[in-house]
């Protein structure tokens, strides 16, 4: 059992904690959660427990490359090491200080309808403040202030994914960021986790039958090692409804975003 393997303190024969060959840079509530995990049934993948965010916070950044390595599972040689750290799409920082530790590192980039990203951040933020016992506020009071988009808002900041992309190809060519469809890998995972092992030029391990759809989650879950697993509850929450015409603002405002991402990386997505 991998997991088992892999969690114990004693360095198993053989292995060592390597830097990852491979991150997942975001996006933050793109299914980055569901894409390490589902990734990590392959057995030539090791994934980092936690968000390891050294490339985004300066005070784990000055730490240094032996203390990232340090929070690496420990892995074979022919193993590769995935940490993902949804933050890092999103940061000033964070493609230049990737290029600088392995500028031929494979990146993979899971995107999701940018609107409903959107909910899906809002929706987090709302579950976080009401378990602190915080004030929270509607959706729409947030997203549109005195008539209009409030685009100032961070979820619809963190939405413009060209404007984010935009900074990772100043650093890396396309063919070395692989961007998972977070909407796809929802509804269907196997067909978008096998474009991953190609593009990590690994064997095809993973199968059909690692995958079995719950239906009180409402999503898929994992089948690997013997065990059953779904993502943990704050994954796959429900959204609050909105507002139509408040979802038309948001479409409207993503459209010109949307189609200039489309060129940036050659490739359309399926979103409003
Ligand atoms: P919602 O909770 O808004 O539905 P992240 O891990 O980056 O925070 O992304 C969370 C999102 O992963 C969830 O957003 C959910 O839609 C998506 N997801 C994709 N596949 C999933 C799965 N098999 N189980 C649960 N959530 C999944």
């Amino acid at each position: 059992n991998k997991s088992e393997h892999y969690s114990a303190q004693v360095r198993p024969p053989g292995t060592s904690r390597r830097i990852p060959q491979t991150i997942i840079i975001g996006v933050r509530k793109g299914g980055t959660r569901a894409l390490l995990e589902m990734l990590d049934i392959h057995p030539n993948i090791v994934v980092a427990a936690t968000e390891v965010h050294f490339f985004d916070w300066d005070e784990n950044y000055v730490k240094g490359i032996d203390w990232y390595r340090s929070l690496m599972p420990f892995s074979y040689g022919n193993q590769i090491t995935i940490e993902k750290t949804p933050g890092y799409f999103t940061s000033p920082q964070a493609p230049e200080r990737i290029h600088d530790m392995n500028s031929s590192i494979k990146l993979l980039l899971i995107l999701r309808d940018p609107t409903e990203r959107v909910i899906s951040d809002y929706t987090q933020v709302y579950y976080n403040r009401v378990e602190s016992h915080k004030p929270v506020q509607l959706f729409e009071d947030i997203v549109i202030k005195n008539g209009a988009l409030n685009t100032k808002y961070k979820a619809i900041q963190r939405s413009l994914y060209d404007v984010h992309m935009e900074k990772w190809l100043k650093h890396f060519s396309l063919d070395q960021i692989h961007i998972v469809d977070g909407n796809t890998l929802i509804k269907d995972p196997l067909p978008e986790l096998q474009k991953v092992e190609r593009f990590l030029n690994l064997p095809s391990r993973i199968m059909s039958s690692n995958f079995y759809f719950n239906q009180t989650k409402g999503f898929y879950c994992i089948r690997s090692d013997g065990r059953e697993r779904c993502l943990h509850e704050s994954k796959g929450r429900p959204h609050p409804l909105v507002n139509n015409t408040v979802l038309e603002q948001l479409y409207s405002y993503f459209k010109e975003h949307n189609a200039k991402f489309y060129r940036m990386v050659n490739h359309s997505f399926d979103w409003h």
